[in-house]
């Protein structure tokens, strides 16, 4: 895939998935802009792939999402790619869910994604082009037991997905969504008492993906780099699955 002469803008690119899809950008050509909370890592990564100085800033904040698309545009003119991949989660039931941590949950996953495409769709419906990879998850779409807000947020960004593909088909702009199963990065161990050892998440593997192996990050990246390539010319509103076969069954 060729991403020669074109403009990503990556959320949560400063750690896992993120981070993976701003290497598979960057390899195929791609011009990757960094938004982060986290400036040590976001910095990391922008060194290692030779990307311009991250920005960052909390994706639940609308005026610093409509910052940093208008500094893309101020820098490179145009926004070919948007990848929504900051999130957070809170593992607990309803009754161990504060005000706080729902608000939160679904602040950074339901109103992040939210306002950086409404920023980004303006420019795109300009350019008559536009693709935007949102990222859902498998719990978007079953119910899990101990992360009702996550499953709640993820369940609206696919909503998300689908209306605003709907909205735009017509302006050139391709909305989609990736919806991993268990990948094999720091959120898989956050917001836990204990932290998972290497043995408990391959037995995890084991019980709960066919494979019987977690996925790694480049895993995913391949494929929001295909949902945002021409070669995925024909796909819009879709909610694409990545688990290895965990919700075939
Ligand atoms: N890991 C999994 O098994 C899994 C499965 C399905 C879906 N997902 C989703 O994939 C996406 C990436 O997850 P990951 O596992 O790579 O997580 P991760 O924790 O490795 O990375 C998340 C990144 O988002 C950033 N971030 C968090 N809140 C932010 C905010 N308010 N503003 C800006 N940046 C913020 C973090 O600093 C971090 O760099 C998330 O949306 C997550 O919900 C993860």
């Amino acid at each position: 895939m060729d991403f020669s002469g074109k403009i990503a803008l990556i959320t949560g690119a400063a750690s896992g998935m993120g981070a993976a899809t701003a290497r598979e950008f960057t390899s195929a050509g791609g011009k990757v802009i960094i938004v982060d909370i986290n400036p040590e890592t976001a910095e990391k990564v922008a060194a290692e792939i030779g990307s311009q100085p991250p920005l960052i800033g909390d994706v639940s904040d609308s005026s610093f999402c409509q910052h940093a698309v208008d500094s893309v545009l101020k820098q490179h003119g145009r926004l070919d790619v948007l990848v929504n991949c900051a999130g957070t989660i809170a593992r607990a039931d309803a009754l161990g869910t504060s005000d706080e941590a729902w608000r939160r949950v679904m602040a950074v996953n339901v109103n992040g994604v939210f306002y950086m495409s409404r920023a980004a769709i303006v420019p795109m419906k300009k350019q008559a082009k536009g693709a935007i990879i949102n990222f859902g998850s498998i719990w978007g779409e079953r119910g899990a037991s101990g992360v009702v807000a996550y499953c709640a947020s993820k369940g609206a960004v696919h909503q998300i997905t689908k209306a605003m593909a709907l909205d735009h088909v017509k302006d050139g702009i391709r909305i989609n969504a990736v919806c991993p199963g268990e990948v094999n990065t720091p959120m898989l161990a956050s917001e836990r008492l204990t932290p998972p050892t290497p043995k408990d998440l391959q037995k995890l593997a084991e019980e709960t993906v066919p494979l019987g192996r977690l996925a790694e990050p480049i895993e995913i990246a391949r494929v929001v780099l295909f949902l945002a390539s021409d070669a995925a010319s024909y796909m819009t509103g879709s909610l694409v699955t990545v688990d290895a076969g965990y919700t075939a069954g």
